[in-house]
């Protein structure tokens, strides 16, 4: 080869792979979500107790691969971690801390504060009788300052309270207002302020939050404890959403509405019950669940019909849309399991049905919703910033 086709090839050979490199970006989705949602939001999921037993549990490999933050389903809720006085399960909060530090992986706290999964004794003296204000305040600064110094620099974002407020927006009626009263949310975050470091970023957590009496109350409380210089960073939308309901435009409502407070919006804890919730709506743990029969479990075996996972997957696609349209308000979205088999809705409102929620089917696999969310993601975005190919 003499030096003039040399000297050409040496030119147009790195012209040639940035185009090709080009081409592929356009035509090539993400294969993992946290590349899909890169700069928008932080993507996440909950590890459930299964995951933490099994180092070899398959969701923890997905984990890795697509999700940048992580909460624990249960391990850090008052009756699990603290089931009588002076018992401490640490086991599980522990493998879930050293599960994200190996991994690089963003934790979340759930849930400080929560009138469910708390056990009795909270609330009661040695003779079992109702504690005054002050004790059931003093046995929530000890848990605070448990977590806190067991985990505050570890996990930097919390749920500090969880489900406080009905649909109508008054308060609801569980026994820490009762014994504490109505000041009960703000005494929680002014405990959560003194106890943790100060970096750490409080949410308030709630159900139908699409809801416009909850909403209004939350929106009103967020206002209020800005003005008072009482600490909250965030607002969480749990996201325990159904097919049908809420719809898009409410979504997008509530996101906007959200957004004026001008603190970051988290969706906490998304799936989308497929096989939905005839007899209400919202994600109240407290009620009283169903047994599985034929009519309520169409798909007991773990086979999900292709068009019903079809209509999962183009859901979960404009949910995403109305998602995205508001990312700059978003902090963070995560799923409330990774599998199907993780889903806690394979038990609730339905005892022991088989649900198909989430984005990866009960063996561990992609479904339809996954690749339309990665897909999906390549096309609407317009990226954020010019990509250094495109200003060349
Ligand atoms: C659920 C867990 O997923 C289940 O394993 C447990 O039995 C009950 O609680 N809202 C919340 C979560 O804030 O803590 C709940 O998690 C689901 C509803």
């Amino acid at each position: 080869m003499n030096k003039t086709i040399l000297l050409l090839l040496a030119t147009l050979t790195p012209l040639a792979i940035s185009a090709c490199t080009l081409l592929k970006r356009e035509n090539t989705s993400p294969s993992t979500l946290k590349e899909a949602f890169e700069g928008r939001f932080a993507i996440g999921a909950t590890i459930g107790k299964a995951m933490l037993q099994d180092d070899n549990h398959p969701s923890l490999l997905i984990a890795k691969q697509h999700f940048i933050a992580l909460t624990a389903e249960n391990a850090f809720k008052w009756a699990v971690i603290n089931p009588s006085p002076g018992q401490y399960n640490f086991t599980a909060p522990d493998q879930f801390v050293g599960f994200g530090k190996n991994n690089g992986i963003q934790l979340v706290g759930h849930v400080l504060f929560w009138h469910s999964q708390t056990p009795d004794w909270v609330f009661e003296d040695l003779q079992g009788n109702p504690l005054d204000r002050d004790a059931l305040l003093g046995r929530m600064r000890e848990r605070a300052k448990m977590l806190a110094t067991r985990y505050g620099d570890s996990i930097k974002v919390w749920d500090v309270v969880n489900e406080a407020i009905n649909d109508d927006g008054s308060l609801r009626n569980s026994k820490f207002n009762q014994i504490i009263g109505d000041d009960f949310i703000e005494q929680a975050f002014r405990i959560a302020k003194d106890e943790f470091p100060k970096d750490s970023i409080f949410l308030y957590n709630d159900y139908s939050m699409t809801k416009p009496g909850r909403q209004s109350a939350v929106i009103s409380m967020v206002n209020d404890f800005k003005a008072r210089n009482i600490k909250i960073d965030g607002i969480g939308m749990q996201g325990h959403w159904s097919m049908e309901t809420p719809t898009i435009i409410e979504i997008e409502k509530s996101l906007q509405a959200f957004s004026e407070t001008q603190i970051p919006i988290h969706i906490t804890e998304l799936d989308l019950d497929y096989l939905g919730r005839s007899q209400f709506f919202g994600a109240n743990v407290d009620i009283e669940t169903l047994p599985a029969t034929l009519e309520n479990n169409p798909f007991p075996d773990g086979n999900f019909p292709p068009t019903a996972d079809k209509r999962l997957a183009e859901r979960y696609g404009q949910i995403f849309s109305a998602l995205l349209k508001y990312s700059d308000n978003i902090e963070r979205v995560t799923f409330w399991g990774i599998n199907d088999s993780d889903s806690w809705l394979n038990d609730w409102p339905i005892k022991g049905r088989t649900n198909y929620p989430l984005l990866f089917n009960h063996n561990g696999q992609p479904k339809a919703a996954l690749e339309s969310l990665l897909k999906h993601v390549s096309q609407v975005l317009a990226p954020k910033e010019p990509s250094p190919i495109a200003t060349h």
